[in-house]
């Protein structure tokens, strides 16, 4: 079933998210809503409080960005369901890339990462699983695991550049972008 994306603005998207626990009703059900709601957005990640529920877990694929010539190896066939994740052994070295987010459509912007990451999580299957990843997977994986912060692309944007993301933000927030996949608006809210 296509969930709702939640757009910037709503608080879900602010909160620390709770852990999953194993008994976590239907969460094979949740999973595939995921992966259906992000492959029908376009998207190469989706994490859970961006469906509206605050839990540690997030899907992503990231074999487009592995395709062709010049794709990043990193990616082919990198297509990870990730519950409860702990990034660890973050490099020194950054990068910098634009990002955008099923969350804040028409926005990107570039962000500044650590190139390469190591991650450990439990799969859908409850596998305690450790990585090493580096490129856009690691670029992925840190852009979702945010999402389990409450953090979001606006947040990695210098404060002076972030005043003119303002009014788009707002936009976005009040519902008026244009977007082809099924979103929830948070309400207007009167100051
Ligand atoms: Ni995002």
């Amino acid at each position: 079933m296509i969930r709702a994306i939640v757009a910037y603005g709503d608080p879900v998207l602010k909160k620390e998210a709770e852990e999953v626990q194993e008994n976590h009703p239907d969460l094979g059900q949740l999973i595939e809503d995921m992966w259906e709601t992000m492959y029908e957005a376009d998207g190469v990640g989706l994490a859970a409080p961006q469906i509206g529920l605050s839990l540690r877990l997030f899907v992503a694929d990231g074999s487009p960005f592995g395709e062709g010539d010049g794709g990043d190896p990193g990616c082919v066939g990198f297509k990870r369901v990730m519950i409860n994740p702990v990034l660890f052994d973050l490099s020194e070295e950054t990068s910098s890339m634009d990002e955008g987010c099923l969350s804040i459509p028409g926005v990107r912007e570039p962000v500044t990462r650590p190139e390469r990451i190591g991650v450990e999580y439990y799969d859908q299957d409850w596998n305690l699983v450790e990585e090493r990843l580096d490129g856009l997977a690691a670029r992925i994986v840190q852009h979702e695991n945010d999402h389990l912060d409450g953090t979001m692309i606006p947040d990695h944007v210098p404060a002076a550049k972030r005043m003119l993301l303002h009014g788009k933000l707002r936009d976005i927030g009040l519902g008026k972008v244009p977007v082809d996949y099924k979103m929830k608006f948070p309400k207007s809210r009167r100051r």
